[in-house]
């Protein structure tokens, strides 16, 4: 026991520690944005499957377990893994500017390395800014125009409709980052998780490509759509 409790210290002060913990977080959250995503479409069969779906991620393992058992398990997993991502991601940062205090010299080097690093960076930065804002928006009902006496599917509608089309904007802003934001970790991740291999690199960077762009537009369908009157 004690064994374990030095080891997994020891594991994550290393940098490949804290690459795979981003690695295997980061994992974590792509499977909420996929399973987030896909069921944001749902607004596309109307308010009744929309509002079912809502009511049903609180009622899942009804009456074997009490309401919202499962979707606190989720939400606490999904906290824990944000926190680790985040931990990893700043203590990686500092990491690197410390082993490197002069700027690279070579010109074709900081090109390549540094888009990857700043869209990671500040990518990520606006898109935990946005999560905070969508939580106060969606969840916490603190800013969404519909008030909370309203079904999901009123919020949703009320606040993409055309005049807040800055919120919707916004929306697709950070949606599109968190497309380059996942083509690229996902990218870092099966390298750290060493499935990477000369042979395969094209296709798992077209793999990542993709994942990335098919969970933007997935994301972006849905306040574009309101916006644009084709759901309401
Ligand atoms: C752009 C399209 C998006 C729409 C229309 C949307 C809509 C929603 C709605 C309606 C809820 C509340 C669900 C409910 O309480 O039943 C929600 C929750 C949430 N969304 Fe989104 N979302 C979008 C994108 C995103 C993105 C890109 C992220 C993360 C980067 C995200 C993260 C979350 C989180 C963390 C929750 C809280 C889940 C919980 O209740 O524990 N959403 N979203």
């Amino acid at each position: 026991m004690r064994l374990v409790a030095i080891a997994i210290p020891a594991i994550y002060r290393s940098t490949v520690g804290k690459k795979a913990v981003m690695a295997v977080t980061g994992g974590i959250l792509v499977l909420f944005l996929i399973a987030h995503m896909v069921g944001n479409l749902k607004i596309f069969y109307g308010a009744e499957d929309f509002n079912h779906y809502s009511h049903w991620i609180r009622t899942i393992g009804e009456p074997a377990v009490p309401y919202r058992t499962v979707l606190t398990v989720l939400e606490v997993v999904l906290l824990v893994a944000v926190v680790l991502h985040l931990w990893s991601a700043v203590s990686l940062a500092k990491r690197a500017s410390k082993a490197r205090p002069v700027k690279y010299r070579s010109r074709k080097k900081s090109h390549a390395q540094g888009y990857a690093v700043h869209t990671m960076r500040y990518g990520g930065i606006i898109i935990a800014l946005y999560v905070v804002w969508h939580l106060l928006d969606m969840t916490f009902l603190v800013v969404n125009p519909a008030g909370r006496d309203a079904t999901p599917y009123e919020r949703v509608i009320q606040d993409f409709q055309p005049s807040h089309w800055y919120i919707t904007a916004f929306y697709v802003v950070a949606v599109l980052l968190v497309g380059l934001h996942l083509r690229h970790g996902i990218w870092s991740a099966v390298q750290t998780l060493g499935f990477r291999t000369p042979r395969n690199d094209r296709a798992l960077r077209a793999l990542a490509a993709t994942i990335g762009a098919v969970v933007a537009l997935g994301f972006i369908a849905v306040p574009v759509s309101v916006t644009f009157g084709w759901v309401s």
